[in-house]
């Protein structure tokens, strides 16, 4: 295959980062673009140069023409779009959270088994060239055997309100949204291995506060405060079947005093951080060191990441490869989503 033609459906805040890489990447044609918002899609279509534009996505994944999608709707419509989609013969990006359940991960990933199709899911912090660095230092055994982490994503005032306020359509609130990021990022270094308990809590105290004036937030495309069904907060503590553990906390909304973003793994060998900035920890010579890797950017850069995990896509489609993100990686991390708001709801530790 030569160029790829690809049809973008959902054309919301998310759309935008892979209409950009796409236009970068000389192997992929923005082809079509798919919005139950006909005007949002016809100016994007027109910004992007694509020849078609839809309201309805099986109208798309109808045309020949389209080889490949980047799924960029709400969280409630993934499995069902991924699903169709892969029954088209069309490869797929969908963005994260996979879907909202393990039922809906399961039959995803039995669609990709049965079309032989390629699908990514858009665990776009894998494809940072730190991470990617930071790979090859624990494939490499220098920090040994990784048996702790600890991430953090705590917002103060950070409901983005419509759909991922509404726990129908995003399936959960910041843990599915932001926490997701951290949680896969931290498996994903650890090595990915299985998950034995989870002992979680949810929380729901202070709501949206949409009330806060002079400071601003990310947003829905459709903002809307007026519904709030999502928890304010979740933390949990994973524990895998190897003895390694993970902790983490997540918010949209907390009396913090600021934002706060870590990620931090530590092994018998070594330890490192990946947010807020990388620092690999070590020790050498009965002297413990903070080493700093000099990399284009120390911290997460969000818009490298994203054109890394679309040029992945496109060559993965082009050359038949199984990507970096697989769809197995992403029911697996359903299972750890769904299990810390399992373990949350019954109000005790769960075995997976
Ligand atoms: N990778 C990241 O860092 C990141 C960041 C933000 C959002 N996301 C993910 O991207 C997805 C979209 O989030 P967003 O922030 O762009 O939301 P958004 O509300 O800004 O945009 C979603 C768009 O999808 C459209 N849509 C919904 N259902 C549709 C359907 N059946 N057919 C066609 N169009 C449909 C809506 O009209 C809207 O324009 C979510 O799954 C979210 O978790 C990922």
């Amino acid at each position: 295959m030569n160029q790829v033609r690809i049809g973008i459906i959902g054309t919301g805040s998310i759309s935008e980062w892979h209409l950009k890489a796409y236009a970068k990447n000389s192997g992929a044609i923005i082809a079509a673009i798919c919005d139950l918002n006909e005007q949002r899609a016809k100016q994007i279509a027109e910004k992007y140069g694509a020849e078609k534009t839809f309201t309805e996505y099986r109208e798309l994944l109808a045309d020949p023409d389209i080889d490949a999608i980047s799924i960029c709707t709400w969280n409630n419509t993934h499995a069902e779009l991924c699903i169709a989609a892969l029954q088209a013969g069309k490869n797929v990006l969908v963005e994260k959270p996979l879907c909202r359940t393990v039922e809906e991960a399961l039959l995803i990933e039995e669609a990709v088994r049965v079309s032989g199709k390629i699908l990514q899911v858009g665990f776009v912090r894998r494809y940072d060239s730190n991470v990617q660095m930071l790979r090859q230092f624990a494939d490499n055994g220098e920090f040994g055997d990784i048996y702790y982490a600890k991430a953090s994503t705590i917002r103060r005032l950070g409901n983005p309100g419509g759909w991922f306020a509404d726990i129908e359509r995003s399936g959960g609130g910041p843990l599915i949204d932001i926490g997701v990021h951290v949680i896969d990022l931290c498996w994903y270094l650890m090595g990915r291995p299985k998950v034995k308990t989870i002992s979680a809590n949810t929380y729901n105290k202070v709501g949206n506060r949409s009330h806060i004036r002079n400071l601003s937030f990310y947003k829905a495309a459709d903002y809307d405060a007026s519904k709030n069904t999502v928890e304010d907060i979740a933390n949990a503590l994973i524990r895998f079947e190897n003895g390694a553990s993970l902790m983490i906390d997540v918010s949209f909304t907390l009396h913090a005093k600021q934002d706060e973003g870590s990620v931090k793994l530590f092994g018998d060998k070594g330890g490192f951080e990946v947010d807020p900035a990388v620092v690999i920890v070590t020790e050498k010579y009965n002297t413990i060191l903070n080493v700093h890797p000099q990399t284009d950017s120390p911290s997460f850069h969000f818009e490298s990441a994203f054109q890394n995990e679309i040029n992945h896509f496109i060559e993965c489609v082009q050359q038949g490869k199984q990507p970096l993100s697989p769809v197995e990686d992403g029911v697996e991390m359903m299972r750890i989503l769904c299990g810390i708001y399992e373990s949350a709801a019954k109000g005790e530790e769960i075995r997976l």
